[in-house]
């Protein structure tokens, strides 16, 4: 199937700045004329946010078993990509996505000790054809990323979620899967290093993706 809109996701450990960083390029990108959409997961839909309720804060009183979140992770990607990510790519809007199956290879895999090749195999049921064209990993150490995020609590009045609150080494194992799938897929995931001042991680975020368009645009004229 023909898809004219370009799909962009963020990944990464807990405190890289994803969320701040993916703004600032949908800020670019529409600065140039390309419509955009920012989404996330899990969530981007009703059924999503309802389910990101579920993983984040155990509010039915029920811990989630691994296999149940491995799951519902999936579910909320199912449901995000047939009707969200798919009809806006085929519309020509470029989609940038806040978390995609990278993310439950890294924590349901790496983390929690799934096997890799059959969590793969579970994403590409989620995601049918929609393969990012591009897949920025915010990278920083564990324990960085750590003090951002009480930073980050702190300013916001919130609290750590469910897997925010797991422990150091499962945080490690996150950290390191993301690094070996970019080693596995290095055209797709590009690394950026972001313990570095923000305006300097959002240039290399933008030569990245401008690098990308090129690219684009050289296969579309041959
Ligand atoms: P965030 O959107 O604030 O980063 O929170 C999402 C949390 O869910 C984060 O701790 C990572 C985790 N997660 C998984 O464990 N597996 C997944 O497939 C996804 C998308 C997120």
């Amino acid at each position: 199937m023909m898809m004219v809109g370009k799909f962009i996701t963020f990944e990464g450990p807990e405190g890289g700045g994803k969320s701040t960083h993916i703004k600032r390029l949908a800020e670019r990108l529409k600065a140039l004329g390309h419509e955009v959409l920012l989404t996330r997961e899990p969530g981007g839909t009703p059924t999503g946010e309802a389910i990101r309720g579920i993983l984040q804060h155990e509010h039915t009183g029920e811990m989630v078993c691994p296999e149940a979140e491995l799951l519902l992770f999936e579910a909320s990607r199912a449901q995000l990509v047939r009707t969200v990510i798919l009809p806006a790519l085929k519309r020509g809007v470029w989609v940038l996505c806040d978390r995609f199956a990278d993310s439950t290879t890294a924590y349901q895999g790496y983390g929690r000790g799934f096997d890799i090749e059959t969590i793969l195999l579970l994403n590409s049921q989620a995601m049918g054809e929609c393969i990012p064209d591009l897949t920025i990993l915010m990278d920083i150490d564990v324990q960085a990323g750590r003090e951002r995020l009480v930073q980050r609590n702190l300013a916001m009045n919130t609290t750590s979620d469910r897997i925010e609150r797991e422990a150091v080494d499962f945080h490690e194992r996150v950290r390191a899967g993301f690094l070996a799938l970019a080693q596995r897929w290095p055209d797709r995931i590009k690394v950026v290093n972001v313990k570095r001042e923000p305006d300097v991680v959002a240039a290399e975020v933008w030569q990245i993706v401008e690098r990308c368009l090129l690219r684009h645009s050289d296969m579309a004229s041959e």
